[in-house]
């Protein structure tokens, strides 16, 4: 053990993380760990709280600010087309709820994407919308499988970048490419995918694009943010009104119910927004992944899964990820050659100290930047004597 702790400080690219009870984390797809300084952020939140003095009148502008400006850098975007949300499915909604639908309207969804995805979606059939599921050709969903789909009635496509039963990666400039030709809306959710994977919105022709903050980002639960492109947000009906940015900077008189129009992406976001024990160490986990830079970490974590991937023995396992390149992200979905031993290799895993998840029946293992090569490599071989064991 000593060995891999060793290996471990010299394989990894973050320091910042754990010791977490001294087991390998090997499920942000499911839950990102918190990085120190985003600890030390929380610490002062909590003090501030302990001590509400300390909450001074601007912290519920700069908080928010802070926040919205750490994401736009992490996108490349503008931090005036950012909402800050609570989870991926608050800005999905927002959208959803939002479009000015005309009944028969239609959108298409990508078949077995994950429910966050497709839900929000079906539950506007009440508003006469049909969602048609997407089915690829092949492996994963294509343009080409994208384009057949779409009809007259197509308003818009959703789909997740990164899909976390199997792992697999959708081309999202490219479909993003095809909608803007045909005239429909592209919403992704990148929650699987988001500091994780470099995103320049500058130069990716999608008009949403949708998170959570608790898995790639490492913030707490309970955070998540919308990117919305002012095209698609102009479309938006204003579903609410909320006081506080409505009001704010408006010289201090608390009856003034004029509502405002020029609030941009901020109208959108979620009440209470300068949720501080929240918004905090978000903010200083997102600031603390700028620093590193999302191009080194992608390299890290995509060297940590074809490592797995590569070396995962083909006697016993099987691959559900995809196997081009282009289509594989940082997480790795397998299963033993027989479904139903995966349980028992899976509890093996977890009483040795190895958390991976086990989802509709797969193994799921997913490598981010506070992952080390020693662990891909001892739980490698801690596979093997597992599958001895369980035989
Ligand atoms: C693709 C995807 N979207 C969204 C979520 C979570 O959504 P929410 O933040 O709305 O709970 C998950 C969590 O597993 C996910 O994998």
């Amino acid at each position: 053990v000593d060995k891999y702790r060793r290996k471990h400080a010299a394989w990894t690219i973050s320091n910042e993380f754990g010791p977490f009870d001294g087991r390998t984390w090997f499920n942000t797809a499911h839950q990102g760990p918190l990085p120190r300084p985003a600890l030390a952020a929380l610490e002062e939140a909590v003090t501030m709280k302990l001590n509400p003095h300390r909450i001074e009148d601007r912290l519920f502008m700069d908080v928010p600010t802070a926040c919205r400006n750490a994401l736009a850098r992490l996108i490349h975007a503008s931090a005036d087309d950012v909402v800050i949300g609570n989870s991926a499915s608050y800005g999905l909604h927002l959208i959803a709820n939002g479009f000015p639908w005309k009944h028969k309207d239609e959108v298409l969804v990508a078949d077995k994407d994950f429910p966050a995805t497709v839900m929000p979606w079906l539950n506007q059939e009440t508003r006469g919308v049909t969602v048609r599921y997407v089915r690829p050709a092949d492996e994963v969903l294509q343009p080409s499988d994208l384009k057949a789909a779409i009809s007259p009635s197509t308003r818009l496509f959703c789909a997740s970048w990164v899909n976390p039963f199997c792992g697999a990666r959708l081309d999202i400039a490219a479909l993003g490419r095809l909608c803007r030709e045909l005239g429909v809306w592209c919403v992704i959710n990148a929650s699987q995918a988001i500091g994780a994977r470099e995103l320049d919105l500058s130069q990716t022709p999608v008009d949403a694009v949708i998170s959570c903050g608790y898995k790639w980002l490492c913030g707490p639960y309970g955070t998540g943010f919308a990117w919305i492109a002012p095209g698609l947000r102009g479309k938006l009906l204003p579903t609410q009104a909320y006081w506080l940015p409505m009001l704010w900077g408006r010289g201090g008189c608390l009856r003034h119910y004029k509502l405002r129009q020029d609030l941009g992406a901020r109208a959108f976001d979620v009440f209470g927004t300068a949720d501080f024990f929240d918004l905090m160490p978000w903010t200083a986990a997102v600031q603390y992944i700028n620093r590193i830079g999302i191009e080194k970490i992608e390299k890290h974590n995509d060297d940590l899964a074809a490592i797995f991937r590569a070396q995962l023995d083909p006697k016993h396992f099987i691959r559900r990820s995809p196997r081009d390149p282009q289509q594989q992200s940082a997480i790795v979905v397998f299963s033993h050659r027989n479904t139903n031993r995966n349980r028992a290799i899976w509890s093996e895993l977890s009483n040795v100290g190895i958390d991976v998840a086990l989802r509709e029946g797969n193994l799921r293992a997913a490598f981010h930047l506070f992952n080390s090569r020693a662990e891909v490599e001892q739980t490698l071989e801690l596979l093997s004597s597992a599958v001895q064991k369980n035989r």
